[in-house]
């Protein structure tokens, strides 16, 4: 050694024995903290002495690692959004598994950049896990596939390649040219998502170029609205360029005839792209499969792994099919990046070629571990018993005098609210926001909300492979005696 070179510092700690010792420790308290998630309160509110914390400024020298680590154990484990818990049901969060925990470990003590370039192991496994992918989908296995950060992501890269395919001149080098060009149009139902909205901004295509179609009493798109809004594009010289078929929408889990929406665009020769962020996942229900009949047509399909397949956040995909123009979209390959014939750079796919990230975490690892511990039919029954227990809340709502069922119950999400004749109609969405807010506090559950028709609804989205039937009898039970006290 050097005499400079023993004054290099590294951040490696210091004492990789005492290193050890500590994460023994942290695996033993992280799996304890997942086994006794059910006894804790769904939500806990920070208090202001874990916001101190929060506020301290900068350290200029470092601590102990099993200080810092104690610091986190006591402000941070606590103070979780809690999607983990059996009883938490807001957004469209998902659960992830404990075995993903191994997962991480060994992500992170990887630390791969997964550019697919590379001739490892990890470009392998994401391969692997998007040809599984692939196939619990039924979609073609020649369809070109990514890993990404998630929803949002996934329907950006989708329309992308969708605006590739509609557009008559080279997008990619003259920008959207409203000037020589006419308008090219998207097409999805009112109760889309608003990443698409945002997807459309970011592709230069103004929100102009999104045309919202009024939808049916069970939430999905009017398709006699939908055809009229592309003939009368059409007749105006605009391009129609694709419809967004919503597979499961956000607020009540409705599923767009997705067959229909395909011999629509078969016959415009438009793109149709489904957002199937969770409902594509019932693809591979045990029994519920076919309620997406139809979504193995989409030219392209944006879904979340971390959502209804039970992976740790982030995880998102897109799938494209194999003839269509998804790496003329995407692909710039400077000599920085080149593939090699052999060594570490010779590997089977610049995955940088068919989406907007260069360097990714190798989280496609959680899902290929997920999925081998667990198994397809294992799956397959997870996401049929949360579409059982979405129907089963459904009774219960529909049974009890004072619940009313504010939607369909299409797939995995419940919409209702507390009423009682006593109640005026004008006053019924401030006293369930009331009543969610006490639910909340209550630390019992956790839905969510919507806004469906002007009335607030408690909305129950279930992905979550805690939850039992006897959850819901707890949640039916607490919505209506919040309620009552709050009348009383
Ligand atoms: C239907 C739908 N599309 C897209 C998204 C966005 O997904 P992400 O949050 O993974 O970006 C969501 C999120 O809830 C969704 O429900």
């Amino acid at each position: 050694m050097t005499d400079q070179s023993k004054h290099e510092q590294t951040l490696d700690p210091e004492n990789w024995d005492e290193f050890q010792d500590l994460a023994h420790k942290v695996v033993d308290d992280l799996v304890g903290y997942l086994k006794t998630v059910g006894d804790r309160p769904v939500w806990t509110p920070l208090p202001e002495e874990a916001k101190e914390l929060f506020a301290e400024p900068l350290p200029s020298k470092g601590s102990k690692e099993s200080e810092v680590y104690e610091s986190v154990k006591n402000h941070i484990l606590p103070y979780p959004t809690n999607n983990i818990h059996p009883r938490f049901w807001s957004w469209v969060g998902g659960t992830g598994t404990p075995s993903q925990l191994i997962a991480d470990m060994v992500i992170s003590a990887m630390n791969s950049g997964s550019l697919g370039l590379d001739e490892t192991a990890s470009t392998y496994v994401e391969l692997q896990l998007l040809s599984w992918l692939k196939t619990l989908l039924s979609y073609p296995q020649d369809a070109n596939g990514l890993l990404v950060s998630g929803g949002s992501m996934a329907n950006l890269v989708g329309l992308a390649v969708a605006r590739t395919h509609a557009a008559g001149y080279d997008i990619r080098d003259e920008g959207i040219n409203l000037n020589d060009n006419a308008r090219l149009m998207f097409y999805t139902s009112v109760e889309t998502h608003s990443c698409i909205r945002k997807a459309i901004e970011l592709l230069g295509l103004g929100s102009k170029s999104l045309k919202l179609i009024p939808i049916n009493d069970d939430y999905t798109v009017n398709l006699d609205l939908l055809q009229n809004a592309i003939d009368k594009d059409r007749k105006n010289g605009r391009i129609p360029a694709c419809i967004i078929a919503n597979v499961g929408t956000v607020n009540t889990g409705a599923i767009d005839p997705l067959i229909k929406l395909s011999e629509i665009a078969k016959k415009e020769n438009i793109w149709l792209h489904a957002d199937g962020a969770f409902g594509a996942i019932a693809k591979f229900a045990q029994k519920s499969h076919h309620l997406v009949d139809g979504l193995e047509l989409a030219d392209s399909i944006a879904f979340d792994l971390h959502k209804w397949m039970y992976i740790q956040y982030d995880c998102g995909c897109v799938l494209i099919r194999g003839n269509h123009p998804h790496k003329e979209t995407f692909s710039v390959i400077p000599p920085y990046i080149k593939n090699f014939e052999r060594g570490l750079a010779s590997g089977p796919i610049n995955f940088s070629e068919y989406g907007v990230q260069l360097s990714r975490s190798f989280k496609a690892l959680r899902a290929w571990m997920a999925l081998k511990i667990e198994g397809s039919d294992k799956y397959s029954a997870q996401i049929e018993q949360n579409i059982d227990q979405a129907k089963y809340l459904t009774q219960l709502v529909e049974a009890h005098n004072d619940l009313e069922l504010l939607a369909p119950t299409s797939l995995n999400i419940v919409n209702f609210r507390y009423t009682n004749p006593s109640v005026k109609d004008e006053q019924l969405n401030d006293l369930n926001t009331e009543i969610l807010m006490r639910l909340h506090e209550s630390g019992n559950s956790a839905p969510s909300s919507a806004l469906l028709n002007g009335n607030f609804s408690l909305r129950v989205a279930i992905c979550n492979h805690r939850s039992q039937r006897s959850d819901f009898d707890e949640l039916v039970r607490d919505v209506t005696m919040i309620g009552n006290n709050l009348l009383n």
